[in-house]
């Protein structure tokens, strides 16, 4: 089957065909119907959104959805990946799975004949910028030309937005502190993948913000990194998206953030509840862009 491990698996027109497809799935206009369909739901890390979005996702398509918590299962106590996939395979026909490990994901896609989606891991997290992406064009009504900044730690999400952004045309600025620069592999496929938009990865928060149309941020710590969080509030102070920033960026623009969020850290309170927010919608628009996702694997 076809995997979603990275956002570059997908090619430009099949990006935005999923974005078609997931606007006709949240207007109503489409209703499949996956009687009989089995999403299993492999997390070895907590999650809100995507355990929840992809779960009625997939209640609402008339499937149904098996929780393979590790915990409770072999997985936890040493089963090897590579049996483990292999069984699964044979019992449920998509996984979404969340691990700290790419690796383990390119392991589940290579010993199972059903579609593997990244559901987070520690290089990507399409799934999220599927939804971004969707909120965006509903926003702009197009991506082409427009301008996303990114301000933070340059993890995953900095990694998938720069795919995206490259694949859709949309130019992509990433600032971030010295030491918390994007993977230099994914930035240099992010530029290969442009067609004309700008790559730009800088340490410059305001000049990274200058006239763009959709900021964006997320938690300076991610989980496993708890431990370095308060060492990192400092470093990290001038990428706090907040009104001065703000003021820097096109008036049009809109303000994103994958949630959960820290509030008075990497985003202001203001600025989250402000005009220019569409967070919400974001967070919505998972449900939709994952549903999409579904019936275009299954
Ligand atoms: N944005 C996101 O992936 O949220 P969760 O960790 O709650 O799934």
């Amino acid at each position: 089957g076809r995997d979603l491990l990275s956002l570059a698996d997908l090619q430009t027109q099949e990006i935005y065909d999923l974005l078609a497809l997931a606007k006709q799935l949240k207007s109503g206009e489409i209703k499949p119907d996956f009687q009989r369909k089995t999403l299993g739901l492999l997390f070895r890390k907590a999650s809100t959104r995507t355990r929840v979005s992809f779960s009625v996702a997939m209640h609402q398509l008339g499937g149904h959805v098996i929780d393979l918590d590790p915990s409770v299962t072999q997985v936890s106590r040493g089963e090897p990946i590579e049996d483990t996939a292999r069984v699964l395979d044979r019992y449920v026909d998509i996984l979404a799975i969340r691990t700290s490990a790419q690796l383990e994901l390119e392991t589940f896609a290579k010993y199972c004949k059903i579609p593997i989606i990244n559901a987070l891991s520690d290089l990507e997290h399409p799934c999220q910028v599927l939804a971004d992406l969707l909120t965006v064009q509903e926003n702009f009504s197009k991506l082409q030309g427009l301008t996303m900044t990114y301000v933070g730690d340059g993890n995953n999400m900095a990694h998938s937005l720069l795919l995206g952004c490259a694949l859709v045309g949309m130019n992509i600025r990433v600032a971030t502190p010295k030491g918390f620069a994007p993977d230099p592999a994914i930035v240099a496929q992010a530029r290969s993948l442009a067609r004309g938009s700008e790559v730009i990865v800088t340490h410059d928060p305001k000049l990274a913000v200058q006239a763009a149309h959709v900021l964006y941020t997320d938690v300076w710590a991610s989980m496993g990194q708890e431990s370095e969080a308060v060492d990192r509030i400092p470093i990290f102070q001038p990428y706090q998206l907040n009104t001065d920033l703000m003021a820097l960026a096109d008036r049009s623009a809109i303000v994103l953030h994958c949630l959960p969020a820290h509030r008075g850290e990497e985003i202001t309170d203001d600025v989250m509840e402000g005009k220019q927010s569409r967070i919400w919608d974001e967070a919505e628009n998972r449900l939709h862009a994952q549903k999409a996702l579904l019936v275009s694997l299954l």
